[in-house]
């Protein structure tokens, strides 16, 4: 542990249990995962005990939307998924102690006996109240079920939990001109009974908490806290009245169940029982455990407010120690959304990348969203492997090795006397473990990372200024000294990557015939003994090629599309005009009879069109659209009384009529049977 966490023995990490109704796509791995990952291998790197807890969120009203959507039960959404999310993170490496489901019967369990430990107390207020109802779907209409005008922005979309538009958090009856998701009926109201839990009585408990004694979590999550403790806390309701959740554990509430955000926390309790059911105990209520919540922005009212409220009012558990959530990731400087597929999908991402976990960790922590939402673009990527995996990282891991085979037949040599370059490089080298721990500490693992890569950097400038191929016809005894310092910084970066890129670490570690790694050895240069073999080195890390990132901009410019598709209206129709008015254009048929490109112009093309009066050239802005072999011979109406004017010094003498498609493609006009060239239209 470090200084400030002496008190504690162990660690107990959470992070945000996914909803299971979709995969994960890179925004979440960015906020929650990947730093929930990087510090638990970090605590345990350092000997310490950790409980790393993971698993899916099963319950809530978006999983039975989809359902419905598709004709199954809640359960096959949630199987689905579950499954999905599973193997995606074992795949990238996500080494959770345990993940679990908040469908399973320990955490059904667990949760309801919460509740009813709770309800014992008295620790709930029972309240009845108007709730919009849906006469056709004969159901209350709770969270997602209803949509409506979100009363702060207007957004004509915003869910009876939350406007995402402006991110406030809602009430079902906040929402003005509300409708029902599932009928698209306007709902009346009806009168129903639930249980809150009184935030207000938790309130200045709260407020000295997190105000007083955690001055030190990050400004983001402590400034949020400070607003709705500002705000003044109201009793919050944690039943719904919905066929899919964990019933409530009270005689006479039939057709209610647990709301969604109640029993998702619990699961974190749940899961530490399936693993560990002689001692979970001790990971939550022993005061010696320090408990941390990795979560994304949005999560932070439900973990720093609702669920320390929670625990107060049973009164036996330990409050989180921090909450170090992170604010949001974008992808290509567009927002993720689910609903309109704008996202990197992690188990699309590993099969078409197959192999690179480790650049994706590397890449979504380089960019990690800590203090302001931050942006994942496909050419940042590439870039990150190609400029800094491969050149920086990989290059001076394998030069080292390349070299100690070449000259030693792979063997580590001796280290000799130290010059001032071998010093200057040990004491760069401490260095940048020494900050990297401090920021790992911090949770800033942005800056740690930099700092591991330092350390790559300062063995590149180190080789590059001893030049030890220059030595070899002179000086073996100081080539041996070189490399066998290299080879330690080899080992050293093994150890100071491991946490941000599990596979590369190992590899490393196994090439240099490491047995275990630890934080320890950190900062150290007898970790490869003199006289031990080393692999011949494999590349850590291969170039990525444009066309690979290609592809992949490419499928997102194509569910772009599919999205501006999905989305199209016909214009409004235009104000009336009188016959008059339309008789005045004189429309006709003719027939190309040539056609080119306008030099110097991609957009426009030169028909010669024969109109029956002799022919004339029109000028059309359709060149996107057409190659000039492809319109020759055809029919086309054409606007005979355009007024001419110049396009790039050619007169245009009419106007050649398209319709535009949704995606804004051209598709010219002509008649739909034989006509003479000269016709009129109308
Ligand atoms: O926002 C979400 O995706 C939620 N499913 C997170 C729940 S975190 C915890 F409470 F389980
Ligand atoms: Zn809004």
């Amino acid at each position: 542990m470090d200084k400030e966490n002496k008190k504690f023995k162990r660690t107990l990490i959470t992070s945000a249990l996914p909803y299971a109704n979709g995969p994960v796509h890179i925004g979440h791995l960015a906020g929650v995962y990947v730093p929930a990952d990087i510090y638990a291998r970090y605590l345990r790197l350092k000997g310490e005990e950790v409980m790393f807890i993971g698993g899916s969120d099963e319950h809530g009203v978006p999983i039975t939307i989809k359902a419905k959507a598709e004709g199954v039960t809640p359960q096959d959404i949630v199987d689905r998924y579950h499954n999905i999310i599973k193997d995606s993170f074992e795949q990238l490496g996500i080494s959770f102690d345990v993940y679990g489901r908040t469908t399973s019967e320990t955490h059904r369990r667990t949760a309801s006996e919460f509740f009813r430990r709770l309800y014992d107390k008295g620790e709930f207020v029972e309240k009845t109240s108007m709730q919009l109802y849906d006469e056709q779907a004969n159901q209350f209409l709770a969270d997602r079920y209803v949509v409506g005008t979100c009363p702060h922005c207007g957004n004509e979309r915003a869910y009876g939990d939350q406007c995402e538009a402006c991110g406030t958090s809602l009430n079902a009856t906040d929402l003005i001109n509300p409708r029902s998701a599932i009928t698209g009926n306007v709902p009346v109201m009806r009168e129903t009974s639930h249980w809150y839990l009184p935030l207000d009585k938790w309130e200045p408990r709260l407020r000295k908490w997190i105000l007083e004694d955690h001055k030190e979590w990050k400004t983001n999550v402590y400034g949020q806290c400070k607003s709705w403790l500002d705000m003044g806390l109201q009793p919050r309701a944690v039943s719904r009245d919905l066929d899919w959740g964990i019933p409530v554990p009270v005689e006479g509430a039939e057709g209610k169940v647990l709301y969604v955000w109640f029993d998702a926390p619990i699961g974190y309790i749940s899961n530490t029982i399936d693993v560990a059911p002689d001692s979970w105990e001790k990971w939550w209520k022993d005061p010696e455990t320090r408990m941390l919540h990795f979560i994304g922005k949005d999560n932070i009212v439900f973990h720093c407010i609702v669920f320390p409220a929670m625990l107060m009012a049973d009164g036996t558990y330990n409050l989180p120690d921090n909450v170090p959530a992170n604010e949001f990731l974008n992808l290509e400087d567009d927002k993720i959304s689910t609903s309109r597929n704008w996202a990197v999908w992690l188990h699309e991402y590993l099969q078409e990348l197959p192999g690179k976990q480790d650049v994706l960790r590397y890449v979504l922590t380089a960019n990690a969203p800590e203090t302001k939402d931050n942006n994942f673009t496909w050419k940042d990527f590439q870039a990150r492997n190609n400029s800094e995996l491969v050149a920086i990282l990989g290059n001076f891991v394998n030069r080292a090795m390349v070299l100690v085979h070449k000259y030693f037949d792979g063997v580590v040599p001796v280290c000799g006397e130290l010059t001032e370059a071998d010093r200057n490089v040990m004491e760069e080298v401490r260095k940048a473990v020494e900050a990297e721990g401090t920021c790992m500490d911090a949770f800033k693992f942005r800056e740690a990372l930099k700092e591991a890569m330092n350390i790559a950097r300062a063995g590149n400038k180190y080789l590059a200024d001893t030049e030890p191929w220059k030595l070899a016809k002179t000086d073996m005894e100081r080539v041996g000294t070189i490399l066998n310092i290299a080879i330690q910084i080899c080992a050293n970066l093994a150890v100071a990557f491991e946490p941000f890129m599990p596979f590369m670490g190992a590899d490393l570690a196994a090439q240099l015939h490491l047995e275990h790694l630890s934080w320890d050895m950190l900062g150290r240069f007898d970790l490869v003994k003199a006289g031990d073999t080393i692999d011949k080195p494999h590349l850590l890390f291969e170039k990525i090629e444009d066309s690979v990132v290609e592809a992949q901009v490419n499928k997102l410019l194509a569910t772009k599309e599919a999205n501006q598709l999905a989305q199209w209206k016909p214009a409004e129709v235009k104000d009336n005009v009188e016959f008059e008015t339309f008789e005045r254009m004189d429309i006709r048929v003719g027939r190309v009879v040539e056609c080119d490109k306008v030099p110097k112009a991609d957009k426009l093309l030169r028909l010669r069109i024969d109109d029956g009066m002799g022919g004339r050239t029109i000028v059309s802005g359709i060149a996107k659209y057409y190659k000039p072999e492809d319109l020759v011979g055809q029919e086309v109406c054409f606007m005979a009384n355009f007024a001419p004017r110049k396009l790039r010094g050619i007169e245009s003498q009419g106007m050649v009529l398209s319709a535009v498609d949704a995606d804004g493609r051209l598709v010219v006009i002509g008649p739909n049977g034989d006509v003479r060239p000269g016709s009129s239209v109308g």
